[in-house]
């Protein structure tokens, strides 16, 4: 028997590169499966391969931007399937800007579909899932500790781990678990970066590597883990650090700008660098 059998899930951007991977592997797992991406003819032919594994697939072609549609993928795979169990918020864009010369419309986009689209998707999906409790599985990356030129990009995944360690406080009453996955594969979104030369992206690890560590999120095995997020990079298996308030604490009576530096001084030791994750 699956580790997914009976279950429903959802994994949007899943018409190519990790998406498809994770669609396959949950499928392969028994799962139900919904194949959401906004290029229609990529999420078919994914589908189709879902198919020949066994699984019961939904196409939908919401933008995740949109809260009309995303609502009504919900409601179509609650009305196809009985339930929803979980969620994949996969689906992202990337793009490789500098600072200074952003292009109008590069933000305002990335926002839109890194974060607004996880939002919404949880959004329309937590009345369903708060049913029988179930799993939600951010997407965020390592660009979300600094990286040159992914400062935008690693600002949407920056919030995505935000969101990640605040729901799953939330939603904890309800049984519902949620973490989230860093992870590095060779898929298109990383050509881009490998053109034009950024540093330490890996471009040779196959997506299919990466499933396990979803599927493992999305069953029963990790019924005890929520509010992570999971680094998978290259092989190695690791814990991204959580984001808290490091000791010591300096308190002073009355602050002045001199006391703030020498405090800072003092404080140095506990600074963290930036772009830690990218060997
Ligand atoms: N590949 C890596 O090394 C890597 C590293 C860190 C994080 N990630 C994250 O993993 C996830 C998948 O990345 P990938 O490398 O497979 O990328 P990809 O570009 O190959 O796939 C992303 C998919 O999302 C779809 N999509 C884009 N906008 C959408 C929207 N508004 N609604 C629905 N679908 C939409 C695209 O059509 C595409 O099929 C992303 O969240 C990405 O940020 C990837």
């Amino acid at each position: 028997m699956g580790l997914l059998e009976g279950e429903t899930i959802v994994v949007t951007g899943s018409g190519r590169g990790l998406g498809r991977a994770y669609v396959l592997a949950c499928a392969r797992e028994g799962a139900s499966v919904v194949v959401n991406d906004v290029d229609g003819e990529e999420a078919q032919t994914v589908a189709d391969e879902a198919r020949s594994l066994g699984a019961a697939v939904l196409v939908s072609t919401a933008d995740v931007g949109d809260r009309e549609q995303v609502e009504a993928m919900m409601d179509a795979a609650v009305r196809s399937f009985g339930s929803i169990d979980g969620l994949v918020n996969n689906a992202a864009v990337y793009d490789i800007v500098d600072v200074g010369q952003i292009p109008a419309g590069v933000p305002e986009r990335a926002l839109r579909v890194n974060v607004l689209g996880p939002v919404l998707c949880t959004e329309a999906a937590v009345p369903h899932l708060r049913r029988r409790g179930g799993s939600i599985v951010n997407i965020t990356s390592g660009a979300q500790c600094g990286m040159p030129r992914l400062s935008v990009y690693g600002a949407t995944k920056g919030a995505v781990a935000s969101l990640t360690y605040a729901w799953a406080t939330e939603l904890e009453p309800d049984g519902i678990r949620v973490n989230a996955i860093s992870p590095t594969a060779g898929t298109r979104m990383v050509t881009a970066s490998v053109a034009q030369g950024l540093a330490g992206i890996d471009a040779a690890t196959p997506p299919e590597d990466i499933a396990p560590v979803v599927v493992y999120l999305l069953s029963d095995r990790s019924a005890a883990v929520t509010g992570q997020v999971l680094r998978f990079d290259r092989g190695a298996l690791s814990v991204m650090a959580h984001p808290h308030v490091r000791e010591p604490m300096i308190r002073c009576d009355t602050w002045t700008v001199d006391d703030v530096a020498h405090a800072v001084d003092e404080l140095r030791p506990a600074f963290m660098g930036a772009g830690v994750v990218v060997a």
